[in-house]
């Protein structure tokens, strides 16, 4: 409370709120036909070999990590010769039950959408939009209390942005991206608190209008700086409490634990390959 709270110690991580985590709904997809066969962001080298096997028991890692926390996770098929299909963060996005099917940049992708909107069909969601503009799920948008979040730069497009403020009627932020290695905006900004519009970023991902934006809305944000972000440390998934990302970001650690929440570094080395970690893997389903 305000008045037992002695000036001047207002940040002091002991007068954090406690934070909470909430349950979660999320959708997966094994990598059971995941390789590097093609190259569409700068991490992605198909003359450096893939470990299947290695691949499959990292995710199943996640996979677990996510139930043992008391969260719902649903699978969805792989399909051979989809090989980035598990990176199911971009295959939808899902606000109030509302699904924003996606539509691929590159053509190696295309086919994955039409996936994702037959799992939603079947999965008795009834409130499905097929896309006009490219956007590539979760990988562009980022669910706050107040806002959506949307990166535009290397995959979706500005357009999409409108299209995504029309059908889910929130108000939609751009963000303009300026480095490729951060070519969706969940490789440069997690959300850590949906409740409270709490999020971490690397600033230097964004433009310089961008960033300021970032500072006017998330002016208590927490910074990630350039090893934490090129190790994907911001391709992170909170539940409120539990922040979910690359074991490599050792930076983020103790500034997530100073403002209460409960880091836990997960091993997902070989998903790296195709330019993708925790988040990458992890679709929100918020119904
Ligand atoms: N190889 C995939 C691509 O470049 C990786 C996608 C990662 N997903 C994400 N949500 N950032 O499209």
């Amino acid at each position: 409370m305000g008045s037992n709270c002695p000036r001047g110690t207002r940040k002091e991580p002991s007068l954090q709120p406690p934070r909470r985590a909430t349950p979660r709904r999320y959708l997966m997809c094994p990598p059971a036909h995941f390789e590097v066969t093609y190259s569409i962001n700068p991490w992605m080298d198909p003359a450096k070999p893939v470990d299947v096997p290695l691949a499959v028991a990292q995710w199943e890692d996640l996979r677990d990590r996510y139930r043992a926390l008391g969260h719902t996770v649903e699978e969805l098929t792989p399909r051979r010769g989809l090989p980035d299909m598990v990176f199911a963060a971009n295959g939808a996005t899902v606000v109030d039950g509302r699904v924003l099917g996606a539509r691929f940049a590159f053509r190696e992708r295309e086919a994955e959408a039409e996936a994702h909107l037959d799992w939603f069909r079947a999965s008795g969601f009834d409130r499905v939009h097929e896309p006009v503009h490219i956007n590539e799920g979760e990988g562009d948008f980022a669910v706050t209390a107040s806002y959506v979040l949307a990166g535009r730069g290397f995959r979706a497009s500005p357009l999409s942005h409108g299209e995504a403020q029309e059908f889910f009627g929130r108000p939609v932020i751009g963000l303009d991206l300026v480095d490729p290695r951060y070519y969706h905006l969940d490789t440069a900004l997690a959300v850590l608190d949906d409740a409270t519009d709490q999020v971490m970023y690397h600033p230097p991902a964004f433009s310089p209008g961008s960033r300021e934006v970032l500072r006017r809305l998330f002016p208590d944000a927490l910074l990630a700086g350039d090893d934490d972000a090129a190790a994907l440390g911001l391709n992170a998934v909170s539940d409120g409490l539990h922040v979910l990302l690359p074991q490599s970001a050792t930076g983020l650690f103790d500034p997530l634990r100073e403002r209460g929440y409960e880091p836990i570094g997960m091993d997902l080395s070989e998903l790296l390959k195709g330019g993708g970690s925790v988040k990458c893997c992890t679709q929100e389903l918020r119904v």
